[in-house]
């Protein structure tokens, strides 16, 4: 082709990678990828996430958070929680957990991401490394829990379009894993997802 062709081919074309995820692979000792944990605020989602990342780097794999609320405080700090703010809170998180694990990590994406669209643009982003793990919990244990104060915030006005009380929750109909945190305890929920990411990310 001639100067122009040669041009628009170096202008077009996406700049290949000089390191491939199987060499990281080898050099980590394990595969990168996605366990993408959603459920309601309360559900136990951080301390599962935080309880997995200690067991996997004790065990010498590179893993890492990213954490809905932590990433309110910078990279979206823009975002409120309506429907178009959340689709682009969980659109931004799947970017950046995609980036982290062709790098090589195991991304641990803590967020209530509610609706199954969004789950799976989350998906579409990230590829066949996506693990949609679903952190089972009634609205009920939530709200009796209620760590933060939230729900009872939530139900006496004073936080609009909060997620299970007047905001939806879109349950996964069939994720790769279901933690049903009212048979298993904290305990038992994150070494069940440790038995998983285990076998996800096998040591090579
Ligand atoms: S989402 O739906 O995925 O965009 O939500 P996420 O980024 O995970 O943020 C959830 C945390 O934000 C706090 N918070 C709210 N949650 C739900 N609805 C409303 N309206 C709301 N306002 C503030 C709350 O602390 C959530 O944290 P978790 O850890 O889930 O309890």
């Amino acid at each position: 082709g001639g100067i122009v062709e040669d041009l628009a081919e170096v202008v077009l074309s996406a700049p290949e990678t000089s390191v491939t995820p199987e060499e990281r692979a080898a050099l980590n000792g394990h595969s990168g990828g996605v366990l993408w944990l959603t459920g309601l605020s309360g559900s136990g989602k951080s301390t599962i996430a935080q309880r997995l990342l200690r067991k996997l780097t004790d065990q010498g794999r590179l893993a890492t958070v990213l954490d809905g609320d932590t990433l309110r405080l910078g990279l979206s700090r823009d975002l409120g929680f309506s429907a178009e703010d959340r689709a682009e809170q969980v659109r931004r998180t799947a970017e950046v957990a995609k980036l982290l694990a062709n790098s090589g990590l195991i991304v641990i994406a803590s967020l209530i991401s509610p609706r199954q669209a969004d789950r799976d643009l989350a998906e579409q982003i990230i590829g066949d490394a996506f693990h949609e793990i679903f952190v089972d919990a009634a609205l009920e244990t939530c709200i009796a829990r209620d760590p933060k104060g939230l729900y009872k915030r939530a139900q006496a006005g004073e936080i609009p379009n909060f997620t299970g009380i007047s905001s939806p929750y879109e349950a996964p109909q069939d994720p790769a894993l279901r933690l049903d945190t009212a048979t298993l305890s904290l305990e038992d929920a994150t070494d069940m997802l440790l038995t998983y990411a285990q076998a996800q990310f096998a040591r090579r």
